[in-house]
């Protein structure tokens, strides 16, 4: 009677195996014994991996390296030009709030593609109003050209080939954009590095004397030039910065997203604190630029081609050093809407502590 049970099909692979090493021991069990023994077998291999070797396999696979020690980083282990993985994003974000300015290298994309990794940011903000009156790109006028080149004797694109000075971007509306990227497309061997500066920083790091001269201050931010001093269609010289044209904001800024205080110059040519004097204004807002723009707030980028560059507008400056205007420089740049501007209130906590 036992030696038939020994040879029922779902006992084969058990006695057959023993048979074939001469016989021996057969395991006398039902299938499901069987089951149930393979079930605590890999439960207890998958116990015995390390916690490390699960998070390989679990979490996304890029890499953030910082770039300076006042802000930017690297992300690399990721292809822009295709769909992200919704972790991949959420890890993108974060990495944005803590660095500020991030730095993609490798990335050949279309125009599409640019424009699809940029709305994962947000609505697309279309460029402010160029000197040309037109979008450089009558396909995309989401997309704004930062280029010297000129084809048959007209630009390309914005900004020339000389050094744009430190700003804000769109500063001059009531909600400047929150984000802005540039995507190399060709680049000279030397010279146009762009260089960002922390504003979180800046705040942080203030004497304590000029952050008691900004507190509940607000600055008129000037429509009239844009960054490389080039007049904005429609616009008239301004001779008195007290009547200049554009947006009013607080000088420290609530961060929306992360909560910090950030200091809010916008651009310096024709800005002016209200309420003090014109001789009062100047003199705080150079003591005020004089500081955000140290060296040691500051990340510069020397470009390569497919190089991408997205950065938080709302906590960073940027400028641009000038390169030689026989080479060719051709950026394409999108930019996400922001909200309002809303000033830093220090909690009662905070200041009390
Ligand atoms: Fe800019």
């Amino acid at each position: 009677m036992r030696q038939e049970k020994r040879f029922r099909p779902h006992y084969f692979l058990l006695t057959w195996h023993a048979g074939e090493h001469g016989g021996g021991y057969v395991f006398d069990i039902t299938i499901c014994q069987l089951y149930i023994m393979c079930i605590i077998t890999a439960g207890c291999y998958i116990c015995t991996i390390p916690l490390t070797e699960k998070e390989v396999v679990t979490m996304p696979s890029i890499t953030i390296t910082p770039l300076a020690p006042a802000l930017g980083a690297e992300v690399s282990g990721v292809h822009l030009h295709s769909a992200l993985d919704n972790a991949i994003i959420t890890e993108i974000k974060q990495a944005w709030d803590k660095f500020l300015v991030l730095r993609f290298r490798g990335q050949s994309l279309t125009d599409p593609q640019l424009l699809a990794f940029s709305r994962l940011f947000g609505e697309l903000d279309p460029p402010g109003p160029n000197p040309y009156g037109k979008p450089f790109l009558e396909e995309f006028p989401e997309i704004n050209v930062i280029s010297n080149v000129k084809v048959d004797g007209v630009p390309i694109g914005n900004l020339g080939d000389g050094e744009a000075v430190w700003h804000c971007d769109m500063t001059y509306v009531a909600n400047p954009p929150r984000a802005a990227m540039l995507h190399a497309l060709d680049v000279p061997p030397s010279g146009g590095d762009t260089f960002w500066a922390n504003m979180y920083l800046a705040f942080e790091t203030l004497p304590a004397n000029l952050k008691a001269k900004i507190e509940g201050r607000r600055a008129i931010h000037d429509a009239t030039y844009n960054s490389a001093g080039v007049m904005r269609k429609g616009m008239k010289d301004v001779t008195d910065p007290r009547e200049a044209p554009g947006a009013q904001h607080p000088l420290v800024i609530r961060h929306p997203d992360t909560g910090r205080a950030a200091l809010f110059l916008g651009r310096r040519r024709n800005s002016y604190i209200v309420g003090m004097t014109l001789e009062e204004s100047n003199a705080l807002l150079d003591e005020l630029w004089a500081h955000a723009t140290k060296p040691e707030f500051t990340f510069r980028q020397e470009w390569r081609c497919d190089d991408l560059i997205l950065w938080d507008n709302r906590c960073t400056l940027h400028r641009r050093d000038a390169f030689d205007p026989t080479v060719s420089r051709i950026m394409h740049r999108t930019q996400i809407k922001g909200g309002p501007i809303e000033a830093f209130q220090p909690s009662p906590l905070a200041e009390a502590s």
